[in-house]
C-alpha cells in the first residue's frame, strides 16, 4: 500500500466572517496542482478551530454549507475529476469545543467529544467522499484509547468503502506519532537526514512560518524554488514523500506566489522526475564530501 514518491498539499481556509471562498474553483486548483507534478493532494476538511468544509450533520452552523461560502467545498474538490489521488486532512480535537474541554477537565476518563463529534465526522468524510488517503492530526495529547482510534482504524481497514486502498498517517493519539501508522510524519517539517525503514512524509510549507494564509507576508517569507527542490530531493533520498502546504485566501484563491512555486516545481520535475517518482533510495546515504549530494 505504499505511496508513490510524490509531493502533496494541505490547504487550509482562512476562517472568519469574511470567509466566502467566492472565487474557489476546484478545477482551476487541480490544474495548478497537476502542473506541479504532484500525485496526490490533501484538503484540510477541518482544522483545530472545528469549522468543517463540508456540510457536516455533526457541526451545526459551523460548516461551509450553513455559513460563509454556502458550498460543499470538500465535495467540489472530490468531484473535480482529476488524476490526482484525493486525501483528506482531519483534526481530532477542536480547541474551544466545550465537550472537549469537559473531557480534558475529566482527564479523558469521559469521551463525550469523540463519541458525539470527532468519530461521527470521521465516518461522514470517509463514507461521503471516499478518500484514498487520510491525514489525522491534533490528538490534543489525549491517548488513542480516548479517541477510539483503534476501533475506527479497524473499521477503516476492514469494513469501510475505501478498505482496499486507503493509506493513513501516524497521528492517532498521544505517543502514536512516529511509532504507529501507515506512514510516519513524526514532526512538522521533519527531515531525518538518513534513510528510514518505515515510509514517511515531510509535511512542509512554502510559507516559512505559517500553514495558513499570511495577509501581510513579504517575498522573503516564502521559500525559493531552489530551497524547495533541495528539500524535495533530500526528503525523497531518505525514503520520504514531500507534503507541500499552501494556504489559500479567504476568497478561495491560490496566491500567485504559491502558483508560481508549484509550476516551477513541475518544470523541475519535467526534467528530473525520473529520479523522484517510483524510484528506490540509494543505500549509501549522503556519503559524499559535498553536502547536499544524495
Ligand atoms: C470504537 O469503535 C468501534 C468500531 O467502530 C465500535 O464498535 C466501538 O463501539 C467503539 N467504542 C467506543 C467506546 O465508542
Amino acid at each position: 500500500k505504499g505511496c508513490p514518491h510524490a509531493f502533496v498539499y494541505i490547504m487550509k481556509p482562512y476562517v472568519d466572517f469574511k470567509y466566502q471562498a467566492e472565487f474557489f474553483d476546484a478545477k482551476e486548483w487541480t490544474h495548478i496542482f497537476a502542473s506541479s507534478g504532484e500525485k496526490y493532494i490533501y484538503l484540510t476538511t477541518k482544522h483545530h478551530e472545528g469549522f468543517t468544509l463540508w456540510g457536516s450533520e455533526n457541526s451545526w452552523n459551523l460548516n461551509a454549507v450553513d455559513v460563509g461560502p454556502k458550498r460543499d467545498l470538500v465535495g467540489e474538490m472530490a468531484g473535480a475529476n482529476s488524476d490526482l489521488r484525493l486525501g483528506l486532512y482531519h483534526s481530532l480535537f477542536e480547541w474551544f469545543n466545550p465537550l472537549y474541554e469537559q473531557d480534558a477537565a475529566n482527564l479523558y476518563t469521559t469521551n463525550l467529544f469523540p463519541t458525539t463529534k470527532t468519530l461521527p465526522k470521521l465516518y461522514e468524510i470517509i463514507n461521503k467522499y471516499k478518500p484514498e488517503l487520510l491525514w489525522s492530526d491534533g490528538d490534543g495529547d489525549a491517548p488513542d484509547k480516548y479517541w477510539n482510534s483503534t476501533g475506527f482504524l479497524a473499521w477503516l481497514y476492514n469494513e469501510s468503502p475505501v478498505r482496499e486502498t486507503v493509506v493513513t498517517n501516524d497521528r492517532w493519539g498521544y505517543g502514536s506519532i512516529c511509532t504507529h501508522g501507515g506512514y510516519y510524519t513524526c514532526d512538522d517539517r521533519y527531515q531525518p537526514g538518513h534513510l528510514l525503514k518505515h515510509k514517511w512524509e515531510n509535511c512542509f510549507s512554502i510559507d516559512k512560518a505559517s500553514w495558513g494564509n499570511t495577509r501581510n507576508a513579504h517575498l522573503k517569507d516564502y521559500f525559493t524554488i531552489e530551497q524547495l527542490v533541495a528539500t524535495l530531493v533530500e526528503t525523497v533520498s531518505c525514503g520520504g514523500n514531500l507534503l507541500l502546504n499552501i494556504g489559500p485566501t479567504h476568497n478561495g484563491r491560490i496566491s500567485p506566489i504559491f502558483e508560481e512555486r508549484l509550476r516551477q516545481m513541475g518544470q523541475w520535475l519535467g526534467v528530473n522526475g525520473e529520479a523522484i517518482y517510483n524510484n528506490t533510495t540509494w543505500r549509501a546515504q549522503n556519503d559524499s564530501m559535498i553536502p547536499g549530494i544524495w
